[in-house]
């Protein structure tokens, strides 16, 4: 402190030309630098309640056990000093437009909360008759109070030396953006466009109140868990118990419908947290109590069925307890009621290819093994040309299928058709007939012949007659393909069991009833590998296949949960249905592009760090940042 004060005093020295300064200013200055409690006691005093709802709650949460408030101090921060942090200023304009840019809305900061400011907090600011504007800090700046000119070697020398700055020489100003107004209707909180504008020197305060917050932002009441509220990394603290605002997506049909069925897509980074959050949200929808309805309107209720491809092996550990979890991680997850633990409907349907052996160290999910039977490709060709097609082979292709199954029925194989392929006189027949010319007829039996072995037809039961347990009410399915070395066999066994499922819900008659009844969720890790937007004729029977299974999605009780750190890869017709994006940390611009959410979210997504989120689902609530759980609901890594 001492040196705080000699500072002082060479400066007063140093400028003693434009301001007398007093004992008295060298005083207060003092007290304001010493004790940040002497600067706001005078505003919490006015504020009796809030303030002391606020400690109350400070108390309690310090008497819950020293190691869980660590998870939370990173993140935590007391609000304004005081109830209010300062005052609409009219001086540059008070002006509230019907479009953004003639909007004029500037608070004047005091200053003892200006070292708290930051840019994306919600501030209130009441209008007399009880309503109130509640906005959203999107600048902040710093002027001249007295005009002279700093830039001068004095200034400099003075700055230079480690002073600290007199804050009464400069004004501070926040700049503000209106999110909604705030009003009641017959007891109930709602909100509207903001569409008035507040008085001069009203006095504006950060928004502390839970249902305040709630309404300002469309969040909804109940829903699936997402994660927390938050502004810059840190979540947004309330006097209510507990202090964190939860955001969920809407999942019943009285306020639209649910969004998962609108699609969801979690893109991030690597290490950004993706396969962590899906993970939590994925075990939501598997909570006991959420079920849907088997058809549009019907009374009876079942609940969801998850499939989940997974590319890294990460999903099946989701049958387990997160040993990392301490009983102050459940009793928390109660009390906000977030379902957690282990599920243990959760099976591990392993697909045989070649000699690839799965292990399965790192998880206690039952596992299925299965097979993709050569009959799936009666229906989709494309499943035998991973390598690619011209517009003139697939046809031929296709002509070649038909005939096969039309003479070995649905016990045709793979090496079948191979040798069905290896015959000349078919070759010339379909030549001269001129069905298919001899060149096409040898590219497309190259192709064939080219797949990845052993990925049709393996000694394990056919997924087509294990329809009933691969997609089961309540059940996670997990389809791990880490162990599959080669990328087109994995491929073409993702897509295999993708398309099965979404033509099953886009047919109008289903072959497997219990797919079409079923509210399915299709969760797909590394989703840029499977649903890219590539000029082949795989790519586009496969893209334009889940673009139509996107749209229907909400007819036929079908979510995509899609998960990738290369956005700009994923087909844009598939990206365009989905309705809520979660963006963790990215860093290539591209990237941040594709996602394509709003500029005050987007220029956040490089900075963030693992776990911290922005949730752009425009039909549940206004665009936020999210801190994610910090522990996994259920097992996650290796460790
Ligand atoms: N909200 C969070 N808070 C704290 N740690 C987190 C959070 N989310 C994820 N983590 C941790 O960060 C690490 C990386 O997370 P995760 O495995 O989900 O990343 P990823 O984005 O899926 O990475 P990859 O690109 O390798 O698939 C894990 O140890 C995970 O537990
Ligand atoms: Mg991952």
């Amino acid at each position: 402190m001492a040196a705080a004060v000699g500072a002082t005093k060479r400066r007063l020295g140093a400028d003693g030309v434009s301001r007398g300064m007093t004992d008295e200013d060298l005083g207060s200055f003092a007290d304001f630098g010493g004790s940040g409690d002497d600067a706001s006691a005078g505003a919490t005093d006015e504020t009796g309640v809030d303030a002391t709802g606020r400690d109350a709650d400070a108390d309690e949460s310090d008497g819950t056990g020293a190691e869980t408030d660590d998870a939370f101090e990173r993140v935590a921060y007391d609000g304004a000093n005081g109830d209010g942090l300062g005052v609409l200023a009219v001086s540059e304009g008070l002006r509230i437009g019907e479009r953004e840019d003639e909007t004029r809305l500037r608070a004047y900061v005091t200053s003892a909360n200006r070292s708290n400011v930051r840019i994306g907090r919600y501030l209130v600011a009441p209008y007399p008759d009880g309503e109130s504007l509640f906005c959203r800090i999107v600048g902040l700046e710093y002027g001249q109070r007295f005009h002279g000119d700093d830039a001068n070697e004095i200034h400099a020398r003075r700055a230079m030396d480690g002073s600290a700055i007199d804050e009464d020489d400069y004004t501070f100003i926040a700049d503000l953006e209106p999110v909604s107004v705030l009003y009641r209707d017959a007891g109930e909180l709602k909100r509207r466009m903001a569409d008035r504008v507040p008085k001069p020197e009203t006095v504006v305060r950060e928004a502390d109140d839970d249902e305040e917050i709630k309404t300002a932002l469309k969040i909804p009441e109940s829903g699936v868990f997402l994660g927390h509220l938050a502004v810059g990394g840190e979540t947004v603290r309330t006097g209510a118990t507990p202090p964190t605002i939860d955001y969920r997506v809407t999942d019943d049909y009285a306020t639209g419908d649910p969004l998962a069925f609108r699609h969801t897509l979690v893109a991030g980074g690597t290490g950004s947290g993706k396969t962590h959050t899906a993970k939590n949200v994925l075990r939501q929808y598997l909570g006991e109590e959420r079920t849907y309805p088997v058809e549009a309107g019907s009374d009876r209720e079942v609940r969801a069925a998850v499939v989940q491809f997974d590319p890294q092996d990460e999903y099946a550990q989701m049958h387990d307890d997160n040993p990392e979890a301490g009983t102050e991680d459940e009793r928390r997850w109660e009390r906000e009621g977030i379902a957690h633990g282990g599920h243990d409907d959760t099976v591990a349907f392993v697909p045989k290819v070649g000699n690839a052996t799965y292990t399965a160290a790192h998880h206690d999910a039952e596992q299925i093994p299965f097979t993709v039977p050569f009959s799936m490709v009666r229906s989709r060709p494309w499943l035998a040309a991973s390598a690619g097609l011209n517009d003139n082979q697939y046809p031929a292709l296709q002509t070649l299928l038909n005939r096969f199954f039309d003479r070995r029925g649905a016990s045709g194989t793979y090496e079948g058709f191979c040798s069905f392929l290896d015959d000349p006189a078919l070759k010339e027949e379909l030549d001269e007939s001129g069905k298919i010319h001899e060149a096409t007829y040898e590219a497309v039996f190259r192709r064939v012949r080219g797949m990845p072995n052993g990925v049709f037809d393996q000694d394990a039961r056919p997924i087509t007659d294990l329809v009933r347990e691969f997609v089961k009410p309540g059940r996670l399915s997990v389809v791990p393909t880490y162990h599959v070395s080669d990328s087109r066999a994995t491929e073409t066994v993702v897509l295999a069991l993708a398309s099965l499922l979404v033509d099953e819900k886009l047919s109008s008659d289903p072959r497997f009833p219990r797919i079409a009844e079923t509210p399915l969720l299709v969760g797909m890790d590394e989703a840029h590998n499977f649903l890219a937007d590539a000029d082949t004729v795989q790519a586009r029977q496969v893209v334009g296949k889940f673009t139509d299974a996107a749209k229907q999605g909400r007819k036929e009780r079908l979510g995509l949960f899609l998960i990738t750190q290369d956005p700009q890869d994923v087909a844009e017709s598939v990206f365009k249905q989905v309705n809520t994006k979660v963006v963790l940390n990215l860093g290539d611009e591209d990237a941040i592009k594709s996602v394509n959410i709003p500029p005050a979210l987007a220029e956040k997504v490089p900075y963030m760090e693992t776990g911290q989120m922005v949730v752009y689902s425009p039909d549940n609530s206004e665009p936020v940042e999210l801190l994610g759980l910090p522990t996994c609901l259920t097992r996650h890594g290796r460790g």
